[in-house]
């Protein structure tokens, strides 16, 4: 913009040849000095010497809950500060958790910009705000420039990373605040057997589930937790990957250093794996149904009804175990057709000696169990 200015001013200034209205000589202000250019409807840009527009947040990363509402931080402020308000323009955008890790490991600063896309814009009093998050967001603007996103209603899929850009005129200044779920990640397979979902299947299987496909940054974080599984599974950058903590042969290796084991991107609908599913706090409550305590599938479906409630899905039953603690020593049917118990606190016949979600797979639905409930 400075090059496109540079020339019109001196155009004004030397040949006058633009209308009046677009050729205001330069003012004092505030002490400072300003080259006003504006366009007569009053819609111009001023760009000025010697201040400096500052964006800043104070939280690069925000960590929060499904269904809640959080604040992504963003203020800015001028050094040394004006008197005069100024006409700010302010844009978030987004570049989803998803696309951030398909992105290469260094992406060019152009391309990771042209993967973000648009939350909202505003000027002044008026915004607007796009794609899955119109009518969810708003500016705080708790003080004079106080720029902080608010999202309402949080979505599983609305983790990644926000940048809160500061338009005036000349001036573009921005700063990134990453966005997490407080959540759980699970593998998940399904009632046909290992390695049948291709990356649309997957998808698919977990939100059946009440979960998303799980981010690296997500997979990472669980094995980073201790989470040890030798099944490579989808992801939702479209990469197959599994986490090993105990590296041993048959699992990429023992010789290899524990980690993520990565296949890499697969072909989206010819290749077949198992998934990874993230899934955070849910409204309602899961509960081990007290009777009757021994149902085969069909039974366990109407006893849930009974109860004003449905038959737990298994995202359900993780957030309940990881989140608040749910606790069972007794296997229940699931609404996927699979058998499963939450332990809080390993104890002798009740599973290995880890906390963790026991299955014992997809049962026939003639045989009996409990059942775990969801209302
Ligand atoms: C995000 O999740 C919502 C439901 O929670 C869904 O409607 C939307 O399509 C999802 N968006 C993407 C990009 O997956
Ligand atoms: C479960 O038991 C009921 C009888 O209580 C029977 O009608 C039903 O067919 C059984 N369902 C399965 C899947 O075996």
């Amino acid at each position: 913009m400075l090059g496109l200015l540079r020339p019109l001013l001196a155009a004004c200034l030397l040949l006058q040849l633009l209308p009046a209205s677009w050729c205001r000589m330069p003012e004092y202000n505030n002490g400072f000095y300003y080259h006003d250019v504006s366009n007569g409807n009053g819609n111009g840009e001023i760009y000025f010497n010697g201040v400096r527009l500052h964006v800043e947040s104070p939280q690069p990363s925000v960590s929060a809950t499904r269904g809640s509402s959080v604040t992504l931080p963003c203020h800015f402020h001028y050094e040394p500060e004006l008197s005069a308000p100024r006409r700010t323009r302010v844009k978030w955008s987004w570049l989803p958790a998803h696309a951030a890790a398909a992105a290469p490991a260094a992406p060019p600063v152009a391309a990771a910009f042209t993967m973000e896309t648009e939350v909202m814009v505003a000027m002044g009093n008026r915004h607007r705000s796009y794609g899955s998050f119109r009518g969810r967001v708003r500016l705080r603007r708790s003080a004079p420039g106080d720029m902080s996103l608010v999202i309402n209603e949080l979505r599983l899929n609305d983790t990644g990373r926000y940048r809160c850009e500061v338009i005036d005129g000349l001036e573009d200044e921005s700063i990134t605040v990453e966005l997490e779920l407080r959540g759980v990640v699970f593998p998940y397979f399904s009632d046909k057997g290992r390695y049948q979902f291709n990356f649309l299947e997957a998808q698919r299987a977990c939100q059946d589930q009440d979960a998303a496909l799980a981010t690296f940054e997500q997979l990472f974080t669980a094995w980073d937790e201790g989470l040890d599984w030798c099944n490579a599974g989808w992801l939702a950058d479209g990469t197959v990957q599994y986490p090993i903590t105990a590296p041993r042969d048959g699992c990429g290796g023992s010789d290899l250093a524990p980690g993520l084991r990565s296949y890499g991107p697969r072909h989206r609908l010819l290749h077949r794996f198992d998934a990874f599913c993230f899934s955070a706090s849910v409204k309602g409550t899961v509960y081990f149904l007290q009777n009757p305590s021994k149902l085969n599938f069909t039974e366990a479906v109407q006893a849930c009804a009974r109860a004003s409630s449905r038959v737990a899905k298994v995202g359900q039953l993780y957030a309940a175990w990881r989140l608040t603690g749910l606790d069972r020593c007794d296997a229940g049917w699931l609404a996927d057709g699979s058998v499963r118990y939450p332990i809080t606190k390993a104890r002798a016949n009740c599973g290995p000696p880890e906390p963790g979600v026991r299955s014992f797979g997809f049962p026939p639905q003639h045989q009996k169990f409990g059942v775990f409930c969801y209302r």
